[in-house]
Formats: C-alpha cells, sequence, structure tokens
C-alpha cells in the first residue's frame, strides 16, 4: 500500500517508517523536523519536509492511508504555545482529514491519547466512558478525535488512544517514563521517583508501531472508532524498582504535584486479533544494552520541551 505518515520523523514515526517498508509499503514522511530526521534512505521512502499547516503543495492523491503522528506531543511542549498547538493539533488535522477524503483516501489512523480520559477511579478504563481532559494537550486530542469521527461516513477512521510509549527509537524520547527514570538509573545512578504511587498505562513502542501495521493490514474488518493501547499499568514506583533489578542504582522518593492514576482496558484492541509481543521490562534491557554499548548518549532534541525551547519552536 501506499502510506503518509506525518510526524514521520518523530519518535514513533522513526520506528514505524522502517517497519512499513520491511512489510512491503510505499511511504512519504511529511515532517518538519524538529528535532531532525533519523530515517536510513530507502528506495520505498519519499521523505518531504512541510508543516501540516500549510497543506496546499501535497497532493495526498493515490494514498491508501494516512497515519497522523504529527502534533505537539506533550503536556509541557503544549504550554509553551497553546495558540499554535490547537492550530496544529486540531486545526491542521481537520484540514489533512477534509483534504485525504476530497483526494480519496481510504484509511486515516489518528495517534490520539491514553490521556483523554483523564482521572477515573474505574478498574477498567475503556473507551466507552466519559472524557475527562485535563491538560490543553489532553483537549487538544479530544476535539481532534471528535472533529475526525464526524468524518467516519466518508472516510474509514481509526483513533488509538497509546499509553505512555517507552522503548528505543533512532529519534529517542528521554521525557517519557521509562525511558527517563532507565536513564537516570544510568547516568546518574539514582532514580527520583515523584509520588510513585500513581498507576500509569505503558506500551513498547514496537508494540505500539504494530498496532499501526494491524489496522492497515485490516482496516477493512476493524469498525472506525477509538481504541486503547496500553497493555501494562504499573505504578512508577513499580517501573523503578523493575528498574533497580538491572541497574545498581538507589531509589529517591519526592513529593509528586501530578497525583493522576489512570489505567487502561485494551480488550477492545485485543478482540480484534491484536497480540503484543513487547513489553516494560524488555525496554528497559534494550535501553540499557544500548547505553552500555555507547550507541545511546543524552542529547538535548532527545527532550522534547527543553530542545523547543533552545530553538524556539513555538
Ligand atoms: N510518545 C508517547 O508516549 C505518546 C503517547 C500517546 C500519544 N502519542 C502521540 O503520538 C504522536 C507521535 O508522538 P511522538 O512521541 O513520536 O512525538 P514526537 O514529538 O517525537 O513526534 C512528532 C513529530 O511531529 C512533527 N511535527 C510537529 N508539528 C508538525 C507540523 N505542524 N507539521 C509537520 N510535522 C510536525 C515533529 O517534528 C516530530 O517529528 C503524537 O501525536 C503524540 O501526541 C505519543
Amino acid at each position: 500500500m501506499k502510506i503518509l505518515v506525518t510526524g514521520g520523523s518523530g519518535y514513533k514515526g522513526s520506528v514505524l517508517i522502517p517497519k512499513l517498508l520491511k512489510s512491503g509499503h510505499k511511504v512519504t514522511s511529511f515532517d518538519t523536523n524538529w528535532f531532525g530526521d533519523y530515517l536510513q534512505v530507502s528506495n520505498s521512502l519519499t521523505k518531504l519536509k512541510g508543516d501540516i499547516r500549510d497543506l496546499k503543495d501535497l497532493s495526498l492523491k493515490g494514498f491508501d492511508t494516512i497515519i497522523h503522528l504529527a502534533n505537539v506531543a506533550n503536556d509541557p511542549a503544549v504550554e509553551l504555545n497553546p495558540t499554535m498547538s490547537w492550530e496544529i493539533n486540531v486545526l491542521a488535522g481537520h484540514q489533512l482529514i477534509e483534504k485525504s477524503i476530497k483526494e480519496n483516501v481510504k484509511h486515516f489512523i489518528f495517534a490520539s491519547s491514553g490521556s483523554v480520559y483523564g482521572i477515573k477511579e474505574e478498574e477498567k478504563v475503556t473507551e466507552d466512558l466519559p472524557l475527562v481532559p485535563i491538560s490543553t494537550y489532553n483537549k487538544t486530542k479530544m476535539i481532534a478525535e471528535r472533529v475526525f469521527i464526524s468524518y467516519s461516513n466518508n472516510i474509514k477512521f481509526h483513533s488509538i488512544r497509546p499509553a505512555t510509549v517507552c522503548g528505543l527509537s533512532p529519534r529517542m524520547r528521554l521525557d517519557v517514563a521509562v525511558n527517563l527514570l532507565t536513564f537516570q538509573a544510568l547516568t546518574k545512578g539514582k532514580i527520583t521517583v515523584l509520588g510513585g504511587t500513581q498507576v500509569r498505562p505503558n506500551i513498547h513502542i514496537d508494540d505500539i508501531c504494530d498496532v499501526y501495521l494491524h489496522l492497515i493490514s485490516n482496516y477493512q474488518h476493524i469498525d472506525s472508532g477509538f481504541y486503547n493501547a496500553g497493555f501494562e499499568n504499573i505504578t512508577i514506583l513499580d517501573i523503578a524498582k523493575k528498574i533497580q533489578s538491572k541497574v545498581n542504582c538507589e531509589i529517591e522518593i519526592k513529593d509528586s504535584n501530578d497525583p493522576r492514576s489512570y489505567r487502561q482496558d485494551s480488550s477492545k484492541l485485543i478482540d480484534t486479533g491484536f497480540i503484543p509481543k513487547k513489553n516494560v521490562s524488555i525496554a528497559i534491557d534494550e535501553i540499557i544494552q544500548s547505553y552500555n554499548s555507547g550507541q545511546l548518549s543524552d542529547k538535548s532534541e532527545w527532550h522534547t520541551v527543553k530542545w523547543m525551547k533552545e530553538k524556539d519552536i513555538k
């Protein structure tokens, strides 16, 4: 198939695109390259540098699927310039799906977020529960989903609500929980946990990318709508202890200003035939191995907000 990935140079895109190419798809990546471009050259890959807020030179004719990842992608980054974030995360998405429909794209996948639910007491947070997003980032995801689903009579639409992603990528992120804590253990010999009792869902980066491949292969049989994608609900302290069992380090617990706990139940996705293959423990092992072999080191661009501030991206 012919697939357009917006945000293809990002943390997820840089793992997803090689997998799509390996599966025989022809891929175009469309990205501002805020954090660089780590995609290997391939005859089946076209790399376009561009901004989804300006789609006039981008033809979508001939694409079967759009995987829409290009967003301002975490809470503090959105707060740098909320107006720009609404423009990118919602208004540009609206233009993109309208153009996709006009130019006969069959399938549109959106990377939403598991954080749209807000704080929930329920043991099983399923897709039918009301959304009470807390941060502006979470709100942009909820509104974008509502815009997209309103077009589901015209295009097959899947909104994936991923848990926090963990694991290695050529465009690394050291600002997501498992990656951050593992890196602290490796470089400082100490993990600082804020609170620690908050339960959060997690997903390995290979699994979330495989979810997108699964949707592409089976899109005709999977109903349009919202799908949770998170397979391990664990406390931050449990993550720290998993790391401590592999790296010699101490755990320091400090007060948290973010007591949010949320869990995800991904049975709806599992029922479509998706089977996760990895987990948090494997992500930790892979990060340790990469660090110890000298491949993974710290860079400003691995920290989204720090880098956006440094480069005045706002
Ligand atoms: N990483 C996670 O834990 C996680 C969890 C849930 C949802 N998501 C969502 O998945 C998507 C990808 O996340 P990620 O972790 O790869 O983030 P990322 O920041 O690494 O990737 C986002 C990419 O989008 C690009 N981009 C941003 N604005 C753009 C614009 N206007 N035009 C074109 N490109 C633009 C950036 O340059 C970047 O390469 C995002 O929508 C994010 O909200 C991520």
